[in-house]
C-alpha cells in the first residue's frame, strides 16, 4: 500500500477521506445533485476522487456506483462503501436496548453475524455499529441505540456485535467491518437533548464511557467515528486528546477515524474555527481520517500542505490506513465482494434468520409486574387493546432496510384467542356496545407505548410519559372489574404511572421482525421471559439521572428508618428508581442461597472462586441471569457503590437447584484514577450476587 501511496497525487490522496452519498457519483450532478453537491463546493474531479460512500440501496446500485467509479480511477482504488446497520439488516432484531435486556452476547453476536450476511450481498463493506455510548439519562432518544447504562454489560454486548460482524475475516464474502461509535461520550449529552453539550470528569470518562469503546477496537473494530458533542470543550471529531493521545497513543489502535455525518463543519458552530480552511487544519491536526458529508479537506488540505502550515505526513498517515483497511476488506482483489442479488434471494430474510431474531426477541422481554395473570391460558378469551393491537410500527428506529408490512400484526397472531380488538387510546372513544364485548374477554391486553418515531437520533423528550390518552385506558379497564395485561412498546425507560395498575406489566422495547409472534409465545407461556434491566426506570424525570452504581456521598441516605434530615434525599420521592438495573421477572420462582467465597482473603496472585445456590422454586423451566457486584470500601478515590463485574445466564428444569460460581480476580478489584491510570489498592470489598442490583447475597473479603 506504501507503493500505492507514493503514485498517488495530493489530490487523490485528499480524495480518500471525502466520504459522501453513493448518488453523487451516478446521477446527473448538475440537475439531480445540484443542492447537495453546490453546497459542498465539490466538482466532479473532487468527487471522482472520494473514497468512501455513505450508504447504498442495494447490490445493483452497488455495482452500478462502483462500476462508474472505478471507470474514472486512475490508480482502480475502489470506494469502500459503509452504512448504518444497526439492529439487522431486513431481518430485523430487537433494538439494541433491548438485546441488552437479554444479557445475553451471544444475540448480539447473532445479530452482527446475520446482518453481515444480509447486508454484504447488497456490496456493504462497513457497519456504523456498535454504538457503544453509556446512557444514564432517558431523556435522549438514542438510548434506544445503545446497550444501557453499565459498562461492563455495554463492553460484552459491543465485543460480541463487532466479532458477529467480523465473522471469520473481514476480507471474506459474508463478513463486514465494524465502526465503532460515537467517540466518545455522546451519551453524556446534558439534559438528554441531543447533541448538546456534554462535560464528564476524566476519572468518569475512564471509568464509565471509554470501556466499551476500547473493548470494540480490541475485539478487532476497524474504524471509530467521532461524536457530535465537545469533550473538555473540544469538539471530539478534532480532540486530539481522543483521537490521538487516547486511541493512537494508549490504546495503540490503528482504526481509521471518521466523523459524524458534517460533524467537521460543524465546529464552526462550535465556535472554534473561523472558516472552512481552520475546520481541516484542526480535522487533520486533532486526528480525524474521513470526513463524513462535509469538504473541509477537499477544498482547503492542499493549500494547507501548501503553504507549509500542515505536514504532508498527516495526511500520508490517514490515507494509508484508509487503503489498508480497503486492502484487509479484500476490495482491490474484488471492488464487487459480495454484492449479489441472487444471493440475497436466499439470504435476506430467509427462515433460519428469522428465527434467530424470534429468539432474539423472546430473551429481549422483561416481565416487569405479574400478578400470576401471565401466562395465559391457552384457550383465554382475550379483549385486545391500544395502538400496538394492530400496528407494524414495532421495528424500531434505524432499521433503513426493515420492512414493516411482511410482519404480522399483534391481532393476526393472536387472532384464535380474540374476542374483540379496538386499537383506539381514547377510553372515551368506546361505546357501550364496545364494552359490552370486552366484558366477553377473559382478559383485556393492552397493547400500548411510544411511537418508533420517538426515540432515535434528534428525538429527545423531556417528559418521558406514555404519550396521549393511554395510560386512561386503566380507568375503563378497571371499571368493568376486568384484569389486564399491558404490552409497553418503547424506546427508552419511560415514567411509569396508571400503568402500574395492571395485573403484569411485559417490557417489549421494539422486537424486531418477530416481535408479534415472540411476544405470542411470551404470553402463552410457550417461552418463559428471563430479561433484565440494562437501565434503570425513574420514578419520575426529576430524578433524572438515577443509574445504579452511583457514589455514596458523605451523607448517604440510609432507607425508611433514617430519620437524619441533612441526608442526599429528596423531600417528595425516594433516591430509588421505579425498577431497578438487573432487575427482572420470571414465570419461575428464582431463590438464592448459600453464598460462599473460597477466601475471605485474596493476594494479587490469586483468584476467588464465589458459589450461589439458585433453585427454581417453581414448577415451570426457565432461564435466570445471575448478577455479581463488588464495591470497594475504600480507595484513593470514591467508588461506587456497586459495580457489575460478571454475569450469567443459566437454564433450571422445574425444582432443580444449581451451585453456580464466578470467579474474581485482580482485574474486577480494579479502577481508573482522572488521569487514565489503572490502579488498584488493598482492603476490603463486599461482593454482591443476586437476581438484580438490588436483590442480592453479600459478603466481604479482603485484597491482602
Ligand atoms: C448520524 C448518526 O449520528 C450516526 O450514528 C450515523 O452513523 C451517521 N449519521 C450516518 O448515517
Amino acid at each position: 500500500m506504501k507503493n500505492l501511496l507514493k503514485q498517488m497525487s495530493m489530490k487523490e490522496k485528499i480524495g480518500q477521506l471525502l466520504q459522501i452519498p453513493p448518488f453523487f457519483f451516478v446521477k446527473d450532478l448538475k440537475i439531480e445533485v445540484a443542492g447537495p453537491v453546490e453546497e459542498l463546493h465539490l466538482d466532479e474531479e473532487k468527487i471522482f476522487f472520494a473514497g468512501s460512500a455513505l450508504g447504498i440501496g442495494s447490490a445493483e446500485e452497488m455495482i452500478e456506483v462502483q462500476r462508474k467509479y472505478l471507470e474514472k480511477s486512475r490508480h482502480k482504488i475502489p470506494l469502500i462503501f459503509m452504512a448504518d446497520i444497526i439492529h439487522g439488516y431486513k431481518t430485523i432484531f430487537p433494538v439494541p436496548i433491548a438485546m441488552a435486556s437479554s444479557f445475553n452476547p451471544e444475540i448480539a453476536y447473532q445479530c452482527a453475524r446475520i446482518s453481515a450476511k444480509e447486508a454484504s450481498t447488497s456490496g456493504i463493506h462497513v457497519s456504523f455499529s456498535p454504538m457503544a455510548d453509556l446512557s444514564r439519562d432517558p431523556r435522549w432518544g438514542r438510548v434506544v441505540e445503545g446497550f444501557g447504562e453499565d459498562p461492563t454489560l455495554i463492553s460484552s454486548m459491543v465485543e460480541q456485535m463487532v466479532k458477529g460482524y467480523i465473522g471469520d475475516g473481514i476480507e471474506k464474502e459474508g463478513n463486514i467491518a465494524s465502526c465503532v461509535k460515537h467517540f466518545a461520550g455522546y451519551g453524556a449529552s446534558e439534559a438528554g437533548r441531543d447533541y448538546n453539550t456534554v462535560d464528564i470528569s476524566k476519572i468518569s470518562l475512564y471509568s464509565q464511557y471509554l470501556p466499551a469503546y476500547r473493548k470494540a477496537l480490541e475485539a478487532g473494530s476497524r474504524m471509530v467515528m467521532t461524536s457530535f458533542n465537545t469533550l473538555d470543550g473540544v469538539p471530539c471529531t478534532v480532540n486530539s486528546f481522543l483521537l490521538r493521545d487516547v486511541l493512537r497513543n494508549n490504546w495503540k489502535s490503528n482504526a481509521v477515524t471518521i466523523s459524524d455525518y458534517d460533524s467537521l463543519k460543524q465546529i464552526l458552530a462550535h465556535g472554534i474555527a473561523e472558516d472552512m480552511k481552520e475546520v481541516a487544519y484542526k480535522g487533520i491536526t486533532g486526528g480525524l481520517d474521513i470526513e463524513m458529508a462535509s469538504s473541509a479537506y477537499s477544498n482547503h488540505l492542499e493549500s494547507l500542505i501548501d503553504e507549509g502550515i500542515v505536514d504532508e505526513r498527516l495526511l500520508d498517515e490517514a490515507v494509508l490506513r484508509i487503503l489498508e483497511l480497503k486492502r484487509d476488506l479484500g476490495l482491490f482483489d474484488n471492488p464487487y465482494k459480495g454484492a449479489s442479488p441472487e444471493m440475497a434471494k436466499t439470504i435476506v430474510l430467509s427462515e433460519s434468520n428469522l428465527q434467530a431474531a424470534r429468539k432474539a426477541a423472546h430473551e429481549s422481554m422483561i416481565l416487569l409486574k405479574n400478578d400470576g395473570v401471565l401466562p395465559l391460558d391457552s384457550q383465554a378469551k382475550i379483549a385486545l387493546l391500544g395502538p400496538y393491537s394492530t400496528s407494524r410500527r414495532v421495528v424500531g428506529p434505524w432499521s433503513w432496510h426493515g420492512r414493516r408490512d411482511v410482519h404480522d400484526t399483534l391481532e393476526e397472531v393472536l387472532n384464535d384467542n380474540i374476542i374483540y380488538v379496538n386499537c383506539e387510546e381514547d377510553p372515551k372513544k368506546y361505546t357501550k356496545e364496545d364494552i359490552d364485548r370486552i366484558k366477553e374477554a377473559d382478559i383485556v391486553v393492552l397493547a400500548i407505548g411510544e411511537d418508533e418515531h420517538l426515540s432515535g437520533e434528534a428525538h429527545s423528550r423531556s417528559k418521558i410519559r406514555i404519550p396521549g390518552k393511554q395510560e386512561q385506558m386503566f380507568e375503563m379497564i378497571h371499571s368493568l372489574g376486568m384484569k389486564s395485561i399491558t404490552l409497553l412498546f418503547n424506546g427508552r425507560p419511560l415514567i411509569l404511572d396508571q400503568i402500574q395498575q395492571s395485573n403484569a406489566l411485559l417490557e417489549c422495547w421494539f422486537l424486531g421482525s418477530e416481535s408479534s409472534s415472540a411476544i405470542k409465545d411470551i404470553l402463552f407461556g410457550t417461552v418463559n421471559p428471563s430479561g433484565k434491566l440494562p437501565i434503570s426506570f425513574p420514578r419520575n424525570e426529576g430524578q433524572i439521572p438515577v443509574y445504579y452504581n452511583h457514589l455514596n456521598t458523605g451523607r448517604p441516605y440510609l432507607g425508611p428508618n433514617d430519620y437524619n434530615e441533612y441526608v442526599s434525599k429528596y423531600l417528595d420521592i425516594e433516591n430509588t428508581p421505579m425498577y431497578a438495573f438487573g432487575y427482572g421477572l420470571s414465570y419461575s420462582t428464582f431463590n438464592y442461597s448459600d453464598l460462599n467465597l473460597s477466601t475471605n482473603r485474596m493476594t494479587e496472585t490469586e483468584s476467588i472462586t464465589v458459589s450461589v445456590t439458585v433453585k427454581n422454586d417453581s414448577n415451570v423451566e426457565g432461564d435466570e441471569i445471575s448478577q455479581l457486584y463488588i464495591r470497594d470500601y475504600v480507595a484513593r478515590v470514591s467508588r461506587p457503590v456497586k459495580e457489575l463485574k460478571h454475569f450469567q445466564k443459566n437454564h433450571f428444569k422445574e425444582f432443580q437447584s444449581k451451585v453456580i460460581e464466578f470467579t474474581i480476580t485482580l482485574d474486577d478489584l480494579k479502577y481508573y484514577l482522572g488521569t487514565g491510570d489503572l490502579v488498584f489498592d488493598k482492603g476490603r470489598f463486599q461482593v454482591m450476587v443476586g437476581t438484580s442490583s438490588d436483590s442480592y447475597l453479600s459478603d466481604d473479603f479482603e485484597l491482602i
